[in-house]
């Protein structure tokens, strides 16, 4: 049937579904980091689920994704609230939203640790004051004050014994990552890419694979009513 000319009927998502979400998925990151429109495009909302059941949901940075295996990687404190809800409840969701593109991608899945030497690599590249504060921080605890943060941090520098002027100089200090401090990888067990569109009529597909993937098994997928 031919459609009312006013409709924008150009396919915002492919007319035929990839095989996997995860090549769109990632245009769509690597396209909302290089336009820069907001301070971080890789930000995603964290859902996480205790075990009492009640939800609980924050943002956490993207910090690597690979579309082959389908899985997103953030890093954290375990033993932050979200930490100790994924250890009793490893199935989480997250989202991403780049507004400037009207996109939005649904990401539910199950969570695994990543390796302690992918975490140190990582951990190796932030700057000394974020590796710093990972071990001045246990994040999710209460605090007295932030005056109280601040002690702790001293002294963190005094424990570790950091060169604080050759930190401050810009030179490389040896600041190593805290047991407690790494990366989940989300292994992606469903995915939902959406398109916004006028008058509402929005693009909207979900993709859905068994977990653990065996033999490389495929997603199905189908669009889905906006
Ligand atoms: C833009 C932005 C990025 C953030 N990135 C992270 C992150 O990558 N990892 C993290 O642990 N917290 C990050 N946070 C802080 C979290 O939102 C949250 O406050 C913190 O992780 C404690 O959450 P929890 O008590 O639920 O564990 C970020 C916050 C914002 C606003």
């Amino acid at each position: 049937m031919t459609t009312f000319d006013a409709f924008d009927t150009e396919p915002l998502l492919p007319d035929t579904l990839p095989e996997s979400p995860f090549p769109i998925l990632a245009a769509w990151l690597a396209e909302a980091s290089a336009k820069a429109l907001t301070p971080n495009p890789n930000a995603m909302t964290l859902a996480t689920v205790g075990a009492d059941g009640q939800p609980s949901a924050r943002i956490v940075l993207c910090k690597s994704l690979d579309p082959v295996a389908g899985t997103v990687v953030f890093h954290t404190n375990f033993r932050s609230r979200k930490g100790h809800e994924i250890e009793e409840n490893p199935s989480v969701a997250l989202v991403f939203h780049w507004d400037h593109f009207e996109r939005q991608a649904r990401i539910e899945g199950d969570v695994e640790r990543i390796s302690d030497a992918e975490a140190d690599a990582y951990f190796a590249t932030r700057p000394w004051e974020r590796r710093l504060g990972a071990w001045a921080s246990q994040q999710s605890q209460p605090l007295a004050s932030r005056q109280a943060l601040f002690e702790a941090a001293t002294e963190k520098i005094l424990e570790l014994d950091i060169d604080i002027a050759a930190a401050v100089r810009g030179d490389p200090v040896d600041i190593p990552r805290p047991p407690y401090w790494g990366g989940y990888r989300v292994v992606a067990r469903r995915v939902e890419l959406w398109h916004g569109s006028t008058g509402r009529l929005h693009d909207r597909a979900v993709w859905e694979r068994e977990l653990p993937v065996v033999d490389n098994a495929g997603w199905r997928t189908t669009r889905l009513q906006p």
